[in-house]
């Protein structure tokens, strides 16, 4: 399972790239305005740091103005994603810039039968949002199964990107059900690594192994 970091914070993006778990990076206009920098700078920023997908989110909301902005968006760096919006008019640019090989990353996908519609649109990724959904109590990870079922009965190319994602559980049920990618705020990659066995077991052998008076080196 490739894990997409969810932030255009270059500073967190730069400390757990080193980790070698980062296969790519997801932006949003949200994310960006967090960040309170130039879009076009921190993209490129972005890309020269990893070198795996970089999803860029289009603003326009008219199939001309995603064409334009999905064009300069991906002109920025080959590993550009465009991010489109599941829109009529965004499957549309998904389906043109496609065909120009450009990698799109269709977002806001709240239903199996969205899902469907960007896979014909060959979109490469399609972003299910599971939080948003648990957040007015329906099941996002049940969409994400509904999704996979139907990709694999059709053999779609398009790659599940779980999004939304609020906890290392989300990770671990999106990854059971065999999800592509899934894109996850820094705080939670961090939280992947750790447990409180790993941390109390280490301690003791610590401990025990200063008792021996040896060193390995
Ligand atoms: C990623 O592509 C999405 O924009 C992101 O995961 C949305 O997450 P949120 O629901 O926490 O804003």
């Amino acid at each position: 399972m490739k894990l997409f970091l969810d932030t255009a914070d270059i500073s967190e993006i730069t400390d757990l790239n080193r980790t070698g778990m980062v296969d790519g990076i997801t932006t949003n206009p949200s994310l960006i305005a967090k960040s309170g920098r130039n879009i076009i700078q921190t993209i490129e920023e972005i890309c020269a740091i990893v070198s795996g997908p970089v999803s860029a989110e289009v603003t326009a909301t008219d199939y001309d103005g995603m064409m334009q902005e999905g064009r300069k968006l991906a002109n920025i760096s080959s590993n550009v994603t465009v991010k489109l919006p599941l829109t009529e008019d965004g499957l549309r640019a998904c389906a043109s810039l496609s065909a120009d090989d450009i990698m799109v990353n269709v977002t806001l996908c709240f239903s199996a039968a969205q899902a469907l519609l960007a896979a014909k649109a060959g979109a490469s990724f399609i972003s299910p949002f599971v939080g948003r959904l648990d957040d007015i109590c329906s099941d996002g990870m049940n969409l994400i199964s509904e999704i996979a079922e139907i990709y694999a009965n059709y053999d779609f190319s398009t790659e599940i990107l779980v999004a939304s994602v609020r906890s290392v559980q989300d990770v671990v049920d999106a990854a059971i059900i065999g999800a592509d990618v899934a894109t996850i705020p820094p705080k939670i990659l961090s939280q992947m690594f750790k447990h409180p066995l790993t941390d109390k077991g280490l301690a003791d052998f610590m401990t025990d192994w200063k008792t021996t008076g040896q060193s390995i080196l």
